[in-house]
């Protein structure tokens, strides 16, 4: 029975999963090596708590009691060993995680079920550097994890059968929709988003159409929340370049192969909503989209 769940990184996913598992009643351990972000993640949680209380989605009773359910740590050895499960969210780097599942695997009770947040790196590969690969998983959330609904589940090429159906379990414990998927390069979810997102890029690259053309096609002819372009600066344009590669290099095939100008923009250091400019400039407070200058 899963009580006590360690999060691993207090960045924009690890808040969020730290923010939904307090929410749904589960004492969650948020650890971080950098005290400073821990603190910054739950005044973010705290903010997003107080949203959700405005819309009346939880109550203010509902908020304390999830904000206590909370606690932050930066020795990962010892949340690991007083932790059911554990959800890596650091950072999108292949050594570092198979650092951390390392760690994690020797510290943690042999019980505990090991998952990763990663939104492309191969399950079985973070599992091989284990010696319990039959119980760790992909539990990919979803940006904003407070409200987007799906959990990808991705089973590694020896999970156990008894991990998947628990964490289907509880990600429906956290009024989450779980779909479960098998282990290949960018899962199901950037296999599709991906290409999608790269194919705006190319015909923005080859002069088709504008930003807000490309952007206002997608969203008000396909209903999607927000365009190709807005999307790929949401989600960050150096982790759409990782997941093109990871899809370029997986599948062997060119039909992954990033734009030019998406390997460009990430080389200029324009990485989306977290640099402050790609597609669009954005300014500190404010919600108004700006295309930027070099697409007008
Ligand atoms: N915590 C809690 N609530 C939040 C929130 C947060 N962090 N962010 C937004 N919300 C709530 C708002 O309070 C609001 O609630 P109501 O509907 O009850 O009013 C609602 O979400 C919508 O927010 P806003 O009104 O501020 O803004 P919006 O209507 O423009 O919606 C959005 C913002 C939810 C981000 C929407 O634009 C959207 O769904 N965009 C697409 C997001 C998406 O595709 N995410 C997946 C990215 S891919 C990924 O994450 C995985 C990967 O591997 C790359």
């Amino acid at each position: 029975m899963i009580k006590t769940v360690a999060v691993i990184g207090a960045g924009t996913m690890g808040n969020g999963i730290a923010h939904v598992f307090a929410q749904h009643g589960f004492k969650v351990l948020l650890v971080d090596v950098n005290a400073a972000q821990l603190e910054k993640a739950v005044a973010t949680i705290d903010k997003n708590l107080s949203r959700q209380v405005e819309k009346n989605v939880v109550t203010a009773e509902q908020k304390v009691l999830s904000l206590n359910n909370l606690s932050t740590h930066t020795d990962i050895a010892d949340a690991a060993s007083k932790a059911d499960l554990i959800v890596e969210a650091a950072t999108e780097n292949i050594d570092l995680k198979l650092k951390i599942f390392k760690q994690l695997d020797e510290v943690a009770n042999p019980e505990t079920i090991l998952a990763s947040n990663t939104s492309s790196i191969s399950i079985t590969k973070i599992a091989s550097v284990t010696k319990r690969p039959e119980k760790v998983i992909g539990m990919h959330f979803m940006n904003p994890v407070p409200v987007m609904k799906l959990v990808e589940i991705i089973n590694g090429y020896a999970t156990d059968n008894t991990i998947t159906e628990t964490i289907v379990s509880l990600s429906k414990q956290l009024n989450k929709v779980p779909c479960v998927v098998n282990d290949y390069p960018g899962f199901i979810a950037n296999k599709i988003l991906m290409p999608m997102i790269n194919e705006a890029i190319y015909s923005l690259y080859e002069g088709i159409a504008g930003v807000e053309a490309i952007d206002t096609i997608m969203k008000l002819g396909m209903a999607h929340p927000m365009g190709p372009l807005q999307l790929a600066d949401f989600i960050g344009l150096d982790v759409c370049l990782s997941i093109l590669n990871v899809l370029y290099e997986g599948f062997g095939n060119t039909k992954y192969a990033p734009c030019p100008l998406l390997v460009n923009m990430v080389t200029a250091g324009k990485l989306g909503v977290k640099s402050g400019e790609g597609f669009y400039i954005y300014q500190a407070g404010s919600k108004e989209l700006i295309v930027s200058n070099r697409f007008k």
